[in-house]
């Protein structure tokens, strides 16, 4: 299995301006790409606190990651647990935290996950296999409404209705366990002429369904607030959305914050993959970064706008602070 690339990693890196003796978080560590870029950047002795929900995940970080030893503190948990998580380890602030949202091409490329509609196998799409519900008892058990905003919402399809309306159809006879069921229910939904435009008929709902399984959406805005808070003066928080809501969410939060006394924004408009990228990693295209820094105590420091990968299409600074 081909391993995840991160994404918009120099900007990343760019945005997080990692300092040696620095205390880093990554609430999303997946395959460990941005956070061994991160600790081999920083070098000495910087520390990093690295979160992930899926046990799967982690292991392949805990391999990745294994030459810094113990700088790196990984834990399996939700990122929206990060004061438990800090506590555990007695750290009160930190000088950076990276969330790269969604989900990491080791989770979509294994069939056995069933987040793909690309290939047969159980309808699951959890990022923790310890958490109770799968897809698989969201689609048989949840009102067509629902599914309906779901679909809508989550996965911005067009067709919502319809396709929640044959998922009731189809669950009437038998349950729907398979990825391979499901997309033949979609495509079966999606009027012929629709299904030629805008990629794999099933895309929308897969996405969908995924967020719904993982609760994604739930409290991000309100984790973003209080997560900046725990940053140290000069401090940054960085995150990757993939996808419209997500990246409301952290525009929002990061807005207000910085409207309030003690955060500048560092990016005024959202840090897109360039042509490069997107050429070398397709599930790049949808990536937006943001990024906000806690101000020193002192006088608001100059801003000058970090250094990104070649292609990066990087948005000026918000230097008026
Ligand atoms: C896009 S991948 C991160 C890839 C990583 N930056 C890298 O370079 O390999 C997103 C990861 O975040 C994890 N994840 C998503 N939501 C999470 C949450 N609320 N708490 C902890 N981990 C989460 C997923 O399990 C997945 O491994």
């Amino acid at each position: 299995m081909a391993p995840h690339q991160p994404v918009l990693l120099e900007a990343a890196l760019a945005f997080l301006a990692p300092r040696r003796g620095g205390r880093y978080v990554d609430g999303t560590v997946g395959g460990g790409g941005h956070a061994a870029a991160l600790l081999a950047a920083v070098g000495g002795d910087a520390q990093l606190l690295a979160i992930d929900r899926d046990p799967q995940a982690l292991a392949v970080a805990r391999r990745r990651l294994a030459p810094f030893g113990d700088r790196v503190h990984l834990v399996h948990g939700d990122f929206r647990d990060l004061e438990r998580h800090l506590a555990s380890l007695g750290w009160d602030r930190v000088d950076g935290i990276l969330l790269d949202l969604g989900v990491s091409s080791m989770q979509l490329d294994d069939p056995s996950r069933g987040f793909s509609y690309q290939e047969e196998g159980p309808l699951d799409m959890r990022m923790d296999p310890g958490q109770p519900l799968t897809a698989a008892d969201l689609v048989n058990t949840a009102s067509r409404d629902q599914l309906a905003r779901w679909l809508a919402e989550y996965g911005e399809e067009r067709w919502a209705g319809r396709i929640a309306d044959f998922i009731v159809e189809a669950r009437r006879r038998r349950p729907i366990t398979t990825t391979t069921e499901l997309v033949e229910i979609v495509k079966a939904a999606i009027p012929a002429r629709a299904r030629r435009r805008g990629g794999h008929p099933a895309r929308r709902t897969f996405q969908a369904l995924r967020i719904a399984v993982n609760d994604e959406l739930r409290g991000l805005e309100g984790f973003l607030r209080a997560a900046a808070q725990r940053l140290r003066p000069g401090g940054r928080l960085v995150v990757i959305a993939f996808h419209s809501l997500e990246d409301r969410a952290v525009k929002r939060a990061f807005r207000d914050l910085a409207a309030g006394e003690g955060f500048r924004l560092l990016t005024r408009k959202p840090v897109t993959p360039g042509e490069e990228e997107v050429r070398r990693n397709p599930r790049s295209r949808s990536a937006k970064l943001r990024a906000l820094q806690r101000l020193a105590a002192g006088p608001a420091p100059a801003g000058g706008e970090p250094r990104t990968g070649a292609g990066a299409r990087a948005s000026p600074c918000d230097a008026t602070r």
